[in-house]
């Protein structure tokens, strides 16, 4: 079975660590969109590992990682991340897979990144200013350098000219200083030596890989409302976090995606601008953020945090086909008196049950809650569902009726382990197909 695995919620939700856990799996994990923008937080060994780029499958051996035509790959950033793994001792040769047709992020693209969110001044998006903007946008303006092109670093070839032409582009968005375009030309043919045995038609690989009954994974980065497309428009990042990337970001059918894991918190946090109707700017919000140690594993920034969003969940579910949700960080949730849901928005005298499709009028929305009891026992690094408290099983199980969706996973705290597997779900199905 071919399962997608991304975030119903701002990001953030918790996609590294369930990720980890469902790679044993899979013989594959393919990542379909975004940039180092992502970080993932995994442990190997005892030792944290935080991941932006390469999918957090490479801890494991034997698995092999993609890195899709949907992602924007900053070379150095890949190297770091490169250099760590080995000074782990993570052996990656031969086991990461690069798209040929994947865009790059410039060294100006950071640059125009943090430019543009200057010029936003009253209403920034909260960029994590790693060019992943700038590097869409040049590839939806079609000159948008690939991976594939440094093959060919002659100064009077298809590179040298978009070189050329990008870095025009870029000196006519930038008054008063001009970059010069040998020096980006030269950056890249300084990365190809270490970037080529890594570069692949990842499509084909993947179309032959699952031909031969060989099983992926399918990681989306951010989450369903940072989607450029069915996010909370402008705030949002630029590619498809949503199912449909997955098959577009891979040059994959859609027919192999066999199923789809949204994976939510037990509450709700976002990072950067943009509406989130069930923030918390109290002393419960300071509590969620940090007991849930609610920072920004990229950027450090402190998250925005608030109270579950059924409406923005549902929403998800609708957008991505949803199977099954992986709910984490419930005991985030532990000691607190009350457990308010939003079940709906109130907008003026109208009452919504739908996430609107205008962000103007989402700001303005105002949640609508049920409140359900929370619950005194702890439940950190509980593994089974049973021995969760009576109130914890009741949340759960209204988040499943709110989102019309099973809960597959629960997430009871960072650790592998601490970690609730339902029985007969989507997910106790695939240790199933994979131990038999
Ligand atoms: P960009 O992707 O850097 O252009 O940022 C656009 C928006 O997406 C900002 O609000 C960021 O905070 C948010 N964002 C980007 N990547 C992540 C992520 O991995 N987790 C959560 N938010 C993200």
């Amino acid at each position: 079975m071919n399962l997608c695995v991304l975030g119903a919620q701002w990001g953030d939700e918790g996609k590294g660590k369930i990720v980890d856990l469902l790679t044993p799996h899979f013989a594959i994990v393919a990542r379909y969109q975004g940039g180092h923008n992502a970080g993932h937080t995994v442990y190997a060994g005892g030792t944290k590992v935080v991941l932006h780029l390469i999918p957090s499958g490479i801890l494991h051996p034997g698995v092999t990682c993609i890195i899709g035509n949907g992602v924007v790959v900053d070379p150095h950033a890949l190297f770091t991340e490169l250099d760590q793994l080995a000074a782990l001792g993570v052996a990656v040769d031969g086991r990461l897979l690069v798209s040929d047709k994947a865009h790059l992020i410039l060294p100006y693209h950071r640059e125009l990144d943090v430019l543009a969110e200057a010029r936003r001044a009253e209403r920034p998006i909260g960029t994590t200013s790693r060019g992943i903007g700038p590097a869409y946008e040049d590839k939806i303006a079609r000159r948008g350098i690939r991976v594939g092109d440094l093959a060919d670093p002659s100064s009077d070839g298809p590179l040298a000219h978009a070189v050329r032409e990008n870095v025009a582009a870029r000196n006519h968005l930038v008054g008063g200083t001009a970059l010069q375009w040998e020096p980006v030309l030269n950056d890249l043919r300084g990365v190809w030596p270490r970037l080529q045995p890594l570069v692949a038609d990842t499509s084909s690989y993947l179309y032959d890989a699952i031909a031969h009954g060989r099983a992926v994974m399918f990681e989306g980065a951010q989450g369903t409302l940072l989607d450029i497309d069915h996010g909370t428009y402008p705030f949002v990042t630029s590619s498809n976090a949503t199912a449909g990337g997955a098959a577009t970001g891979l040059g994959i059918g859609p027919r192999a995606i066999h199923a789809v894991l949204g994976v939510a918190k037990a509450y709700t946090t976002r990072v950067g601008g943009g509406p989130l109707p069930t923030e918390l700017s109290g002393a419960i919000g300071e509590r969620l953020r940090e007991t849930g140690q609610e920072y920004g594993a990229s950027t450090g920034r402190p998250r925005r945090c608030g109270w579950f969003d059924a409406v923005a969940v549902r929403y998800a579910v609708r957008v991505n086909g949803l199977d099954a949700l992986a709910i984490t960080k419930l005991d985030v949730l532990d000691g607190l008196e009350e457990l308010p849901v939003a079940i709906g928005y109130r907008c003026g005298t109208a009452l919504l049950e739908d996430m609107p499709g205008d962000t103007l009028q989402l700001a303005r929305c105002e949640p609508v809650y049920e409140t359900l009891p929370g619950w005194t026992q702890p439940t950190a690094g509980v593994t089974t569902y049973a021995q969760l408290p009576r109130e914890a099983r009741a949340y759960i199980k209204r988040l499943e009726e709110l989102c019309g969706v099973p809960a597959a996973i629960i997430s009871t705290g960072s650790d592998r382990t601490h970690t609730i597997v339902r029985d007969g779900s989507l997910v106790d199905r695939l240790g199933a197909v994979a131990r038999a």
